[in-house]
């Protein structure tokens, strides 16, 4: 928010969005403070996202930051509802942490899995014979293949975020429908920050 006024390309519009009424109160009077033109949708992403699409402008430039706790409310439906802006660059955490400590029982769940709102059809990709470490990387390039088949294309270069005692919380990464967007956030990216798994 701040970067942008400083840049003189100021957002003309946030649009912001949670489950919860009083962490979005919160989360809209932090961006007032600052001075950004928000507004406010409260309720589940998957729902609130269809409106805040509808009332966009499709000519103008558009900024998306995602941001769930885990795997399962990184509804797909969120990103496809998003990939049909012509213009469009998508930042989102994905849990590490939730991957790492509960992928083995997502991945051995015979249904409703976590992983059934994150990558629809996950059961037909990821190969369950497999050791965690693989059935890890492959939930990961499963999601990014299906990004892609919507137009928007996933950055391969990736922040691990950390906690205060080191801990790996999310992976921040940027999928966009411009190269040059994908070029700017590799020079951004710190890459020496470890692999992904
Ligand atoms: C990591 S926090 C986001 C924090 C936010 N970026 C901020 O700066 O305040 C994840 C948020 O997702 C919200 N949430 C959980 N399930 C949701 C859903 N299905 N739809 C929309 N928001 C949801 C939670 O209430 C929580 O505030």
């Amino acid at each position: 928010m701040e970067k942008s006024v400083a840049g003189g390309a100021p957002f003309s519009q946030v649009l912001i969005g949670d489950l919860d009424k009083e962490r979005l109160a919160a989360a809209e009077q932090r961006l007032r403070t600052l001075g950004a033109p928000v507004k406010i949708y409260q309720g589940s992403a998957t729902e609130t996202i269809k409106t805040i699409v509808n009332s966009l402008n499709a000519y103008a430039l558009h900024f998306a930051f995602l941001d769930p706790y885990n795997l399962e409310t990184l509804d797909f439906n969120i990103i496809e509802t998003l990939s049909a802006l012509k213009r469009i660059d998508m930042l989102v955490h994905i849990s590490k942490m939730d991957l790492q400590r509960n992928g083995a029982k997502y991945i051995s769940k015979e249904e409703h899995s976590s992983l059934d709102s994150f990558i629809p059809g996950w059961r037909q990709r990821i190969d369950v014979a497999r050791g965690n470490q693989v059935q890890r990387e492959q939930v990961f390039e499963c999601w990014k293949d299906l990004i892609e088949s919507t137009g928007v294309y996933s950055s391969s270069d990736v922040r691990l975020i950390t906690g205060s005692k080191n801990q790996h919380l999310y992976w921040l990464l940027l999928a966009a429908k411009n190269d040059l967007a994908l070029k700017f956030w590799k020079t951004a990216v710190d890459t020496g920050q470890g692999s992904l798994f």
